[in-house]
């Protein structure tokens, strides 16, 4: 991602939408980082067994399974949503202390059968962390005992994540260090996108930054330019934009007969709309060649054992703050023109 324009900059400072007031706060560097600070607070504690989704990132339990945990999946619905029934079989058949991950999707926040879900799991014995990396712009507090937010993933920010608690930890973090050479490579974007720069070199210095960034899980310190960008970003204005985005390419897609798995609601600011099409990776390929790149959420896992199949149909369209509504409509056409 680039720089965000002014209008996304507050001048005074700003509360984090995460920042619920009465809870433990530690910044750093990745999600991963703020995984493995919490997977050794839950080990002194004698935990070794997580629950997680079976459809995820692998970065998401790569640092439990760094430390030796043993890792089981729960399923996840055809439209990607935590599997109730299936996850508390599993809490139920646990005997010793096990930690279970959570995590809500492209946007969906916590209702009442996502709260009573961490209480059952509470109930059942369990300690609860919350992934909400997909909807930090409104996070709403589930009752778990730990959040974490990967924050690079849907604001414009080079690194930083937290981890939030309600309890007494003290997160042992280690100091910053020099400003990641991510924010370098924004720059360079930036510039590129403004004329400056002929040569798309910012994206040899995403790739090198991104080893540099992801080469272990050492909790490390914000950089001071992270800490300036989470306190002056204006996520009201954030909130809006990828708001009205969402709406324009989900009322297009709508028209075009094109089912979402996350639709924009009271209750959801999408983090990209979720469409599934056969064969998404052939079809990511035909968009990137018109000039829209989408993700796809996520390539197989390596690091879950016994795994079924693993759909192939995900494709997540961008509606974030660095587009407009003529922008949602070209990649409404460029899907249609990928996929016909
Ligand atoms: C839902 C989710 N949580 C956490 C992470 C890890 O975040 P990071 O890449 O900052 O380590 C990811 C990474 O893709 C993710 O998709």
């Amino acid at each position: 991602m680039e720089l965000v324009e002014t209008e996304f900059i507050m001048a005074g400072l700003e509360t984090p939408p995460w920042e619920i007031p009465g809870a433990q706060f530690g910044y750093v560097e990745t999600g991963r980082q703020a995984l493995a600070l919490l997977a050794d607070e839950l080990a002194s504690d004698g935990h070794r067994t997580l629950l997680a989704p079976d459809y995820l990132c692998d970065t998401m339990i790569s640092p439990f399974v760094t430390r030796g945990w043993s890792v089981t999946g729960y399923r996840m619905t055809s439209a990607l949503d935590i599997d109730h029934s299936d996850l508390l079989a599993h809490a139920h058949a646990q005997v010793g202390p096990f930690t279970v991950l959570l995590g809500l999707y492209f946007g969906r926040e916590p209702d009442n059968a996502y709260r009573a879900l961490v209480d059952e799991l509470h109930h059942i014995g369990a300690r609860v962390i919350d992934d909400e990396t997909h909807r930090v712009l409104r996070p709403r507090n589930s009752g778990a005992d730990f959040a974490i937010g990967s924050l690079r993933k849907t604001l414009p920010l080079a690194d930083g994540a937290y981890v939030r608690s309600f309890g007494n930890q003290d997160f042992s973090i280690g100091p910053v260090r020099p400003d990641s050479r991510r924010w370098a490579a924004m720059d360079e974007k930036r510039r590129y996108l403004d004329g400056e720069l002929k040569e798309k070199t910012f994206k040899t210095l995403f790739r090198e930054a991104n080893t540099e960034l992801e080469a272990d899980d050492l909790a490390r310190a914000i950089g001071a330019r992270t800490r300036e960008g989470i306190g002056h970003l204006d996520y009201e204005q954030l909130r809006k934009s990828r708001v009205s985005n969402a709406l324009v390419l989900d009322a297009e897609l709508e028209r075009l007969h094109i089912t979402r798995l996350n639709p924009p609601g009271p209750t959801l600011i999408p983090s990209h709309l979720v469409i599934s099409v056969d064969n998404a990776a052939a079809v990511q390929h035909r968009m990137a060649e018109m000039g829209v790149y989408c993700p796809i959420h996520w390539p197989r896992s390596e690091l879950l054992t016994d795994l079924g199949s693993w759909p192939s149909t995900y494709l997540s369209l961008p509606v974030d703050h660095r587009y407009d509504a003529t922008d949602m409509l070209r990649i409404a056409f460029s899907l249609v023109e990928a996929t016909s």
